[in-house]
């Protein structure tokens, strides 16, 4: 009995199905009433007392190789037929569901129009060090910004309360300083991309938001070029006829520094809320390339000079689309999200 056993284990050891009837007929031919195993064990009865021990083993081991090889072949037809289910993954769906959210089609429009000027898209990591983000544009040691109260610094280690210069960057002007790393001008890059700040989420702040940075440094780039050029942008973007002003500000890294307004699309400059009934709102920073900061990315000031500016992505489409809540944008309901243009 011991060899036939044997025999019949190393048989079922080798089975492979072609196909599911072949492994229906395996199971039944081992497993049904009066199958292989139960007459095994019938005749089991008649095994002389000193070979029963053996004999049982052998036995509970050929009826668990046969019900491990019935469920290991089944499995095998069942992923197959998933695989092959008369339908081709690849196929593109007939009709397109869901769409753009409004900040994917505000950054896209505004890229586009920088990339028919000549700007190419540049990125640098959200996760920064102070160099990048600070240092390398001029922030003094005791500036506001490289306080904890309105920046993100990570801790490699919670547990050690150590200063730490890996921060979540504040702006994209970092990608600024990135690009003058990687290459002597001309350099003319726009940068897309997410912003962090340590602030409260309210309808006009949050504490992630996107900006589009650009950056042009040639021989001979003035102030004109950079009204221009934003001048450009802005009837493109939101139609001809809007009015744009230039107010003098400060960044550390640009000098002269400007931030521009433009004449409130909302009410047309009669004044609104959105405007605080001024007719006008800031939409950007903007200004002439230090020539400290050109320097410090190995960039001769005496031969190029060059502009920046800054834009808030959620605040460009809360004045093209009308919104007046920051949150909306982050929150994700259907109801607001369903007002936008399909892809
Ligand atoms: N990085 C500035 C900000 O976040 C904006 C800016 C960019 C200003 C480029 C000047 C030049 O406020």
């Amino acid at each position: 009995m011991k060899e036939k056993i044997e025999d019949i284990l190393k048989q079922v050891r080798e089975f492979q199905a072609n196909n599911k009837e072949a492994l229906e007929e395996f199971r039944i031919t081992f497993l049904s009433k009066k199958g292989v195993i139960p007459g095994l064990f019938a005749d089991f009865k008649s095994v002389a007392p000193e070979l029963r021990k053996e004999m049982g083993m052998l036995l509970n081991e050929l009826k668990n190789t046969v019900q491990e090889k019935v469920e290991e072949q089944l499995q095998k037809f069942e992923s197959q037929n998933s695989n092959d289910a008369g339908f081709d993954m690849s196929m593109p769906a007939n009709e397109m569901r869901g769409g753009r959210h409004p900040l994917s089609i505000v950054r896209r429009d505004i890229n586009e129009i920088f990339e028919h000027l000549g700007f190419t898209i540049a990125e640098g990591p959200e996760i920064e060090d102070d160099y990048h983000v600070f240092t390398a544009l001029n922030f003094a040691l005791d500036h506001p910004a490289r306080d904890m109260q309105d920046t993100f610094f990570i801790q490699k280690d919670p547990n050690e309360n150590k200063p730490t210069d890996i921060l979540l960057r504040t702006h994209t002007s970092s990608v600024q300083v990135r690009a003058m790393e990687k290459k002597q001008p001309p350099i003319r890059i726009i940068a897309p991309g997410r912003v962090f700040r340590n602030e409260a989420i309210s309808a006009r702040a949050h504490c992630i938001f996107h900006q589009i940075e650009g950056l042009y440094i040639d021989e001979g780039v003035s102030f004109a070029d950079l009204k221009q050029t934003l001048y450009h942008f802005v009837q493109e973007f939101f139609g001809e006829g809007t009015k744009v002003r230039f107010r003098p500000s400060y960044f550390p890294f640009t000098e002269t520094s400007a931030e521009m307004d433009i004449s409130c699309n909302i009410c047309g400059g009669k004044g609104c809320n959105i405007c605080k009934h001024t007719g006008w709102v800031e939409i950007l920073g903007c200004g002439m390339c230090d020539p400290n900061i050109l320097i410090a990315s190995g960039i001769d000031p005496e031969k190029y000079t060059g502009f920046a500016f800054g834009m808030g992505v959620e605040r460009i489409a809360m004045l093209k689309y009308g919104i007046n809540d920051l949150r909306l944008f982050f929150e994700n309901d259907l109801r607001f999200l369903e007002q936008f243009e399909l892809a």
